[in-house]
């Protein structure tokens, strides 16, 4: 049987009355999807803020590893997922490769315990219990260059994974030398060393997309994720997580134009006078996009039926280690 949107949300709000359930959304989630989650925010908010949610139940509308966060902190919580989408990015690392990386770094003269690896939240559960299991910790694009910053204390060379655009930004902010494996031919000497993946969303933005925008409205404002390339970034007036966009563009004044380069949900959602979407081609992440509220109401019925879909599952040793890669990044 097929709902209109309104029907569905009301069947939503319905079960959400009588269950045990808090639903989580991040920024890209399609409108409506947004608009049922009762807590939202980027990647590090929804951690802490699901972290300290009481319900039996985490229903979470996002991508695949950031369910699998949440019940990596909270194992005592059911966490399930309207799809089980997989982060492009996330996808393209996991214990082997990160074990490959490690090795690469040895063959360049690193030896293993000078080396401290730090994963951007956006990996699996397997990357993080290897990068805790090896004394490193997760960030986001929120604190990355506070959590690189404490680990570069520790005098090691940074293993950083799985994005290579974020490992790079940080070390420009910083004035550090970074490198990627398999690009660069001195990794040595750098002091960020970048696994080579990447998001295909934000290597959609481009410098003649910022060079139209800046002809075309002298003055805009250029707010971009720091997912986007360093070439963008160099040249962008503001480089933030979704939050840190969000907050920076709600702070212009009325009439400032700004061009922000990251996920179409999010940019579409802020004042759309004056927001452009840095791109011609429309940056939407296929997999944000794949939850839909039909899937919402089809996974909160299954709570009430007895039988949760898509219930995230993480084996015991993993979770052990990979909760202590997240956690010492919490208690940072
Ligand atoms: P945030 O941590 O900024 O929410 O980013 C998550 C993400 O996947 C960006 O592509
Ligand atoms: Fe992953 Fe990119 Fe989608 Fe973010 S926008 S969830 S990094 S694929």
């Amino acid at each position: 049987m097929s709902y209109t949107t309104q029907e569905l949300i009301d069947k939503i709000n319905d079960l959400k009355s009588r269950l045990s359930v808090t639903v989580v959304a991040h920024f890209y989630q399609r409108d409506e999807v947004f608009e049922v989650g009762d807590i939202t925010g980027d990647s590090l908010e929804l951690a802490k803020k699901t972290r300290d949610d009481n319900s039996e139940f985490v229903l979470f509308c996002g991508v695949g590893f950031m369910g699998q966060s949440v019940k990596v902190l909270s194992p005592e919580k059911r966490v399930v997922m309207p799809k089980i989408a997989c982060c492009a990015m996330a996808r393209m690392i996991d214990s082997i490769y990160f074990d490959d990386s490690v090795k690469a770094m040895e063959k360049a003269g690193i030896a293993k315990e000078n080396i401290l690896p730090i994963t951007y939240i956006n990996s699996n559960a397997d990357v993080k219990a290897k990068v805790g299991q090896m004394g490193g910790m997760v960030c986001t694009s929120s604190n990355a260059k506070m959590i690189i910053e404490t680990a570069l204390k520790e005098n090691k060379k940074i293993l950083f994974v799985p994005d290579r655009c974020l490992g790079q930004n940080i070390a420009d902010m910083m004035g550090l030398k970074s490198a990627v494996i398999g690009q660069s031919e001195d990794i040595a000497s750098a002091d960020i060393i970048c696994y080579d993946g990447f998001c295909a969303v934000h290597q959609l933005f481009t410098v003649e997309d910022i060079e139209f925008y800046r002809k075309k409205y002298p003055g805009i404002k250029i707010a971009v994720h720091p997912e986007c390339d360093p070439s963008i970034c160099r040249k962008a007036d503001f480089v933030g997580s979704t939050s840190q966009l969000i907050k920076y563009i709600a702070e212009l004044p009325e009439d400032q134009k700004v061009a922000v380069g990251t996920e179409f949900n999010l940019v579409n959602r802020l004042r759309p006078k004056n927001t452009y979407v840095l791109s011609s081609t429309k940056p939407e992440c296929p997999t944000m996009n794949e939850t839909t509220l039909q899937d919402v109401y089809d996974t909160l019925k299954s709570i009430e039926d007895g039988e949760p879909l898509n219930e995230i599952e993480v084996d015991e040793d993993t979770l052990k280690w990979a909760k202590i890669a997240l956690e010492r990044m919490m208690a940072l």
